[in-house]
């Protein structure tokens, strides 16, 4: 796949998303956050990943109305937090996520982690707004293979467009790229960077050198290189510009092997909805 600024991957519904997009977990000051997204979007990202938990929905719609970029130019993904699980529950999170980013139609809705039953009548509102145009695709997040195997696809034959899971050379998940592969279904990479726990890794270091690039750039080229969806997350302007400086160079196959061996299935984020039981 050629890979530049306005590549999109085409999801299994037909729309299409742009590969790279700003993550904005944990940017809870309104003002760090707008000034962030508006960085984002002045240097070329068109994709922007919030969460209705991450409490910034607001200062992603005023960054995105202020950009003055039209539109359609944009792919915007919200997600619905587990205590809004449920048909009824989560219409009315949507419709909250909605007004609060200031968009009639939102690009991407994602059921942020799989709980237990109430995400069936989540997943149900989903297809139901999807029908209605309201959300133009719908996946989940935090899906394993058996959480697939062993209850979703037990209830539903609708298939998510996406799964947005934790993924990086430390924890590259074979399992569920191959099991989404087969499904049809894209994978986006969260805490792409291993939360930059890593960064300074020897294998990483060295390709970087070889690259003349950053330890974040040929991470993030890695994720692209392998046809996934990369959702890094900065506050920092300079960071997200050079985050975004990643379709001038190539990674030769050598190279993605010797990043692809960092694999140790190690998870960066080891909290869990509801404590681990509830989650596998
Ligand atoms: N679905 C889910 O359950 C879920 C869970 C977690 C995350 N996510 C999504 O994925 C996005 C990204 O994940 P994440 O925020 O956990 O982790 P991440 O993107 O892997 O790493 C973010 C960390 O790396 C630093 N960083 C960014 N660019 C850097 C660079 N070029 N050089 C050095 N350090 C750099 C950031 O610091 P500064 O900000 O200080 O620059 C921040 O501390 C989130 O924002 C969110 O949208 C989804």
């Amino acid at each position: 796949m050629a890979l530049d600024r306005k590549t999109r991957i085409t999801l299994n519904d037909g729309h299409t998303i742009p590969p790279l997009g700003l993550g904005v977990f944990q940017i809870e000051d309104a003002t760090v956050c707008e000034r962030a997204v508006a960085a984002a979007l002045d240097c070329g990202y068109r994709h922007i990943d919030t969460a209705a938990i991450y409490g910034n929905e607001e200062a992603v719609g005023r960054a995105i109305s202020r950009s003055g970029i039209p539109r359609e130019e944009l792919f915007v993904t919200t997600k619905c937090w587990v205590d809004d699980f449920g048909r009824e529950a989560t219409r009315k999170a949507f419709d909250a996520s909605r007004k609060k980013l200031g968009l009639d139609v939102i690009d991407l809705y994602l059921l942020h982690w799989p709980v237990d039953e109430t995400m069936m009548g989540a997943w149900e509102a989903l297809a139901d707004l999807r029908a209605e145009g309201a959300v133009r695709s719908i996946g989940v997040s935090n899906f394993t293979v058996r959480r697939f195997e062993d209850f979703f696809f037990r209830h539903t034959d609708v298939v998510p467009a996406v799964n947005q899971v934790e993924l990086h050379p430390f924890n590259s998940r074979p399992d569920v790229r191959e099991y989404c592969r087969g499904k049809g279904i894209a994978v986006e990479s969260y805490s792409p960077l291993a939360r930059a726990k890593g960064l300074d890794d020897p294998a990483l270091a060295a390709i970087a050198a070889e690259c003349g690039r950053t330890p974040a750039q040929v991470v993030i080229r890695w994720h692209l290189q392998h046809g996934l969806v990369v959702i890094p997350k900065s506050q920092h302007p300079e960071r997200i510009r050079e985050n975004a400086e990643v379709f001038d160079f190539a990674l030769t196959p050598g190279q993605m092997s010797r990043i692809d061996a960092l694999n140790e299935g190690r998870f960066v984020i080891t909290w869990r909805p509801g404590g681990e039981d509830r989650w596998y």
